[in-house]
């Protein structure tokens, strides 16, 4: 069996805002990574993206909070690690992290380089100036970077470049577990396929074991990514291979998302989610009942009622609704709700 290199279970983490509120962002994710897979994420735009991948690092300030849940990297377990372990230890060098708009971040006024020889000294790697130049030249130079580019300054390079080049330097130290938040989308189509190529290579040359790719364009996961789970108000709400969320989605959300995104005719291509009405739920206070159900086209009053649990089905697929697969592959064909969403007891 493929050894785990992320593994993630009953995660919850949330922001305690200034003004002492609760905004449950991350609620009861389980996931799993394997060596030399990739695991994409997609939702819509507050549906706890960011906050997952920020929650995944079992780094933690505030306003972030963890609350339960465990984190292993590679068989190590960093929930419950001190913030300091996790820094030197961890960050960098067993995960990397990639933040939304990170090209923007780089220090202007910094050589390329320098940030490389910051990440070695941070990390105590005993390798001097020009070991360091050599080994990230070879990086560069292997990812289809040209090598003069650690000379330059951030200020000096485009946005492509700028992006490939944060990719570069975050996992110079070859980590086990990269999570990239949505790198390629604030980039013109050109830029985006040369970043997307980048990925691959760091995963095809070894340099990272694993991938999770956050972004809301799922037209790219499905190319990118061997598997996808689709977030719902800080909730996973299904889970599967790229293939199966892409063409046969499940979970009454991920169909939504997915139904506005393929054309048939067309092939598939980013559209604004048309088939989804509504806005997501305020995280301060989630419906008690499913997250999902007031935007559900297919909701009876238990859904409102009732938190729906994970569900498997067809050995490793999961999806959170309190309706069984059949019925849901029924109320698809019908197009109305079931009488009786489940064929379990609570619904009889
Ligand atoms: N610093 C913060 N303090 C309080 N609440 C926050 C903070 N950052 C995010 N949130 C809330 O957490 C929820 C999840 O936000 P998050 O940024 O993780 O979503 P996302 O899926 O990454 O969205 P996008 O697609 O826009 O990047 C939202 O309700 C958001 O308002
Ligand atoms: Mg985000």
């Amino acid at each position: 069996m493929a050894k785990k290199m992320l593994e993630v279970s009953h995660l919850r983490t949330k922001y305690i805002t200034r003004f002492h509120e609760d905004v449950y962002a991350v609620d009861d994710v389980s996931l799993t990574v394997e060596e030399g897979k990739s695991l994409g994420i997609a939702g819509e735009s507050g549906c706890g993206k960011s906050t997952l991948a920020l929650s995944l690092m079992g780094y933690y300030f505030a306003p972030l909070h963890y609350m339960s849940g465990d984190i292993v990297v590679d068989g190590q377990k960093i929930s419950g690690m001190k913030p300091d372990d996790v820094r030197h230890k961890i960050l960098g060098s067993e995960i990397a992290y990639i933040p939304q708009a990170a090209m923007n971040a780089l220090n202007p006024t910094m050589k390329i380089e320098s940030f490389i020889e910051d990440v070695m000294h941070a990390h105590k790697i005993a390798m001097s100036k020009k070991e360091i130049r050599e080994m990230a030249e070879e990086r560069f130079n292997d990812l289809g970077l040209p090598a003069d580019v650690l000379d330059r300054h951030a200020v000096e390079l485009s946005g492509g470049m700028k992006q490939r080049t944060v990719i570069a330097i975050s996992t110079i130290l070859s980590p086990k577990v990269l999570i990239a938040d949505e790198p390629s989308s604030a980039l013109d189509v050109s830029s985006q396929k040369l970043v997307i190529r980048m990925m691959r290579q760091l995963m095809e040359k070894g340099y990272i074991k694993s991938m999770i790719f956050i972004t809301h364009e799922l037209p790219l996961l499905y190319n990118v990514t061997d598997d996808i789970m689709v977030m719902y108000a800080g909730q996973m709400v299904e889970k599967g291979t790229a293939q199966q969320m892409v063409f046969d989605p499940v979970h009454p959300y991920s169909k939504g998302l997915m139904g506005s995104i393929i054309v048939p005719e067309e092939g598939m291509k980013t559209h604004t989610l048309t088939a989804l009405k509504g806005t997501p739920p305020n995280l301060k206070n989630p419906p008690k009942g499913c997250r999902f159900a007031d935007r559900c086209p297919y909701a009876v009053p238990t859904c409102h009622a009732m938190q729906p649990d994970e569900k498997v089905f067809n050995t490793d697929r999961m999806y959170r609704c309190l309706y069984s697969v059949r019925r849901l592959r029924e109320v698809y064909a019908n197009g109305t709700a079931a009488a009786k969403p489940d064929d379990t007891a609570i619904f009889q």
